[in-house]
């Protein structure tokens, strides 16, 4: 756990007639919260905050998020510098372990994700069991908790050797649970992982490849991938991070945490836009609708269509990952030489927007998901597996956050409190009298 966050001046708090001094804790980066765990205790209040738009649930050394300035960092990093300069395994260390590898630890981590990626042989008897049509991040949610099943050796969540195994296991085998489900619901053979690809372009190789043909992993493409899956890595506290965190103090085992944070991140308001974007664009495409059309919609209240993939509860200059992601859309399908008509839609709707006073007054901006699967699109892969993609991207952002809940000496199961509404007094009635 890294330095927690300084102690240096209080708040003044008011109620009724008793007055309480609060501490005020600062974070490296200059935030500041009011320490409240004392405040039932000495005021018998609670605070209420829905959505926890201002409320801290955790001090975190793992990524930093400047929602005014559009920036981005992991353990310090910038998010521009890594996604020119890094790759996915790297960018997945760096988060999990809290520092960039060396040669060695990079050739460790490296060689023993490469040798974990296979399944179970009875994991092909759990995908026939699911429907064809199974949505993958169901199928990828249920497997990951399965995992649990197939490794009851390595679940303590304390103990050091057995989270280093079921990280790496976890790690590994994901992309190959992913593209399960993607061979399931197509009814073609699942790939065996080969371990002479590197790790995205195995992820390639089981999506795309087949037995009865030789594969080439498509450079163009594996890099793309590789770029998406840094960029979605870690968000601090988001609303599936949250998720593994909560689930994740119950003190259950890592595959059991991960499975509902996979749950939480298949919302359409959360990472189950990107496949909400690609329906509006084709839909906006298909019916023949204008930019201008759609936008004026999204704005009506009588509409409940909403621009997805646009809007932050934290970014509200702009999301710098959209901003990579959108240049990277011109560069691969340019490299591919594939002409998108939803990526053309995509820019004027963005261009439409943010001109438009419903969205700069309410600070709305393109965020990761806009731009996103138009380039999963574009190679080909279907929209119903967006969000899997999303998941194996933040795989090493939920695990190394639920890695540092554990570290956390203030650690505590979550439980929330709540300020009841309800019948203050209710008597039992018989049902002839009701
Ligand atoms: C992700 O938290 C993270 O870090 C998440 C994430 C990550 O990496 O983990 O960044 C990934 O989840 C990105 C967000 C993907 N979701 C979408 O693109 C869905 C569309 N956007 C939204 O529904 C919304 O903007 C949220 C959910 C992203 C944020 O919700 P908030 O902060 O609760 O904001 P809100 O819903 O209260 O909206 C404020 C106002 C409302 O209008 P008024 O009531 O003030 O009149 O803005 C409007 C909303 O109606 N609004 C939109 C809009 N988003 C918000 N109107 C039209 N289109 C939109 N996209």
């Amino acid at each position: 756990m890294a330095d927690t966050a300084e102690m240096a001046e209080t708040a003044e708090l008011r109620v009724g007639d008793q007055t309480v001094q609060l501490p005020v804790i600062t974070g490296s980066e200059g935030e500041r919260a009011i320490d409240i765990s004392r405040l039932r205790a000495e005021t018998g209040c609670i605070t209420l905050d829905p959505g926890y738009a201002n409320t801290g649930s955790c001090q975190s050394a793992i990524t930093f998020i400047d929602g005014e300035k559009g920036i981005l960092r992991y353990r310090g990093i910038p998010i521009e510098e890594l996604a020119e300069k890094s790759n996915f395994l790297e960018v997945s260390y760096l988060l999990m372990y809290g520092n960039l590898p060396n040669a060695d630890q990079l050739d460790y981590f490296t060689n023993s994700i490469n040798h974990h990626t296979m399944l179970h042989e009875d994991f092909r008897k759990f995908y026939a069991s699911l429907p064809k049509d199974a949505h993958p991040m169901a199928a990828c949610s249920a497997a990951v908790g399965a995992l649990a099943t197939f490794y009851p050796d390595s679940l303590d969540p304390r103990d050091e050797h057995e989270v280093e195994v079921s990280v790496h296991r976890l790690i590994a085998k994901f992309p190959t649970l992913a593209s399960y489900a993607y061979k399931h619901s197509v009814g073609q053979p699942f790939m065996y992982p080969n371990n002479g690809f590197d790790y995205v372009g195995n992820f390639m190789w089981m999506m795309f490849g087949n037995p009865c043909e030789e594969y080439e992993v498509d450079e163009v493409v594996r890099k793309a991938l590789d770029l998406l899956f840094i960029l979605h890595a870690d968000h601090e506290q988001n609303c599936s991070t949250s998720t593994t965190r909560l689930v994740g103090s119950s003190m259950v085992n890592l595959f059991g945490a991960i499975s509902a944070g996979i749950n939480s991140l298949w919302g359409p308001l959360h990472g189950g836009a990107n496949q909400q974007v690609i329906d509006m664009l084709a839909a906006i495409r298909d019916e023949g609708m204008t930019g201008r059309q759609f936008v004026e919609r999204a704005k009506s209240n009588d509409d409940t269509s909403r621009l997805m993939g646009f809007g932050h509860r934290v970014y509200k200059n702009f999301d710098p990952r959209a901003r990579i992601i959108k240049k990277a859309c011109f560069d691969v399908l340019n490299q591919l030489g594939v002409h998108s008509p939803l990526l053309e839609i995509a820019v004027e709707l963005e261009e439409i927007a943010l001109k438009d006073d419903y969205f700069v007054e309410r600070k709305l901006y393109p965020n990761v998901d806009f731009y996103s699967g138009v380039i999963y699109n574009a190679i080909g892969t279907p929209s119903n597996m967006f969000t899997a993609l999303f998941a194996l991207g933040r795989l090493p952002g939920w695990i190394a956050q639920w890695i540092e809940l554990h570290s956390d000496p203030d650690f505590r199961i979550g439980r929330p409190r709540q300020i009841y509404t309800g019948p203050t007094q209710n008597a039992w009635i018989p049902v002839e009298e009701r």
